[in-house]
């Protein structure tokens, strides 16, 4: 097994080597793979590399504001940072879209769009960057027969953008060895150790109709959530934990009168590979305190849900 050092300092050089004086272009979603190839690039052609960073709309609370932390202009790298708040754009296509598959494409191919605009802007550039790690080479590969869910990573190939070449140094890592390479590189511990988060966002924790006020309901209880797991210091052993809104409302009582309000679901799944996955015996007094907390701070809900369910039969992701 190669130390994680000797990664870093050899793909920096040979980056340096490949790109010279060219420009390069990479699409930062915020997530480790992206994030840890632009700082390899960074450190190989600093600003020669400009990373565009489209905000969806669709992203954790403040996820845009600590990526923007980190690359953008008062952050810690020589890079050029673009940041594109497209919320409203993505909002209006997915207005009145309920089917899952239609919604990670509606959000797919708006995400392209946005990104070859932004190209557009910056010119010509000589390589693309790809966060590509191992894994996703070998899925690409394998040619799976029924789709269960069209995978959308941002950053997938645009094709409007004028480049010559891409370039992928993450292509030969697994997981645990890109996070090696994030460390190595200083690449604060809240993106390194962020957990797997799918490139069509909130919106597929959404279940029908994305709308603004969903989207806030869902961050909400969502940072309560994770925040309140973090305090209890049992995220060692889940692969993934998340709130998501369900379309359901039902009713409640608060103070002397009547609501009726949203049910929120949470998710926490211990898997090692993401194709199978047991929900995790999450403690009843986490639970508890992220339930009350949720219904006293979260207008618009009146309902906490824990999904019990494995995968299979349920999938990770609730669309
Ligand atoms: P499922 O829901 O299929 O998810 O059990 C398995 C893993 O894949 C992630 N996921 C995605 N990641 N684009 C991504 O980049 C996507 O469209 C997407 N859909 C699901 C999910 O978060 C889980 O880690």
């Amino acid at each position: 097994k190669w130390r994680m050092d000797s990664f870093v300092q050899k793909t920096v050089e040979e980056l340096h080597q490949k790109i010279g004086t060219g420009r390069a272009l990479c699409a930062l979603s915020g997530g480790v793979d992206s994030s840890v190839a632009a700082v390899l690039l960074s450190k190989a052609i600093g600003s020669q590399l400009t990373c565009v960073f489209v905000d969806h709309g669709l992203l954790r609370k403040n996820e845009g504001d600590e990526v923007e932390a980190v690359f953008g202009k008062s952050g810690t790298y020589d890079v050029n940072f673009v940041r594109i708040n497209a919320r409203d754009r993505f909002y209006a296509k997915l207005k009145g879209i309920t089917e899952p598959e239609q919604k990670r494409k509606i959000i797919g191919e708006e995400f392209i769009r946005v990104f070859e605009e932004a190209a557009r802007e910056i010119g010509a550039v000589d390589f693309l960057v790809q966060g590509t790690i191992y894994p996703d080479v070998i899925e690409s590969g394998l040619g799976k027969s029924a789709v269960i869910k069209s995978h959308h990573n941002v950053g997938g190939l645009p094709d409007h953008v004028d480049f010559k070449e891409i370039v992928e140094p993450l292509r030969l890592l697994f997981k645990d060895e890109v996070r090696a390479a994030g460390r190595e590189l200083g690449i604060p511990d809240y993106l390194v150790d962020r957990q797997p988060f799918p490139g069509p966002g909130l919106g597929i924790r959404i279940i029908g109709e994305v709308t603004a006020e969903k989207v806030h309901i869902v961050q909400e209880a969502d940072a309560i959530y994770r925040e309140e797991i973090a305090k209890a210091g049992i995220q060692k052993n889940l692969g993934q934990y998340f709130a998501a809104l369900t379309n359901m409302r039902s009713v409640g009582v608060m103070g002397d009168g009547r609501t009726y309000d949203y049910a929120v679901v949470l998710r926490a799944v211990e898997t090692s590979d993401f194709m199978t996955a047991e929900a995790a015996q999450l403690p009843w007094d986490v639970l508890s305190r992220v339930t009350t907390r949720i219904v006293n701070e979260v207008r618009g809900v009146n309902r906490v849900l824990y999904d019990c369910t494995a995968k299979p039969p349920s999938t990770i992701e609730l669309e």
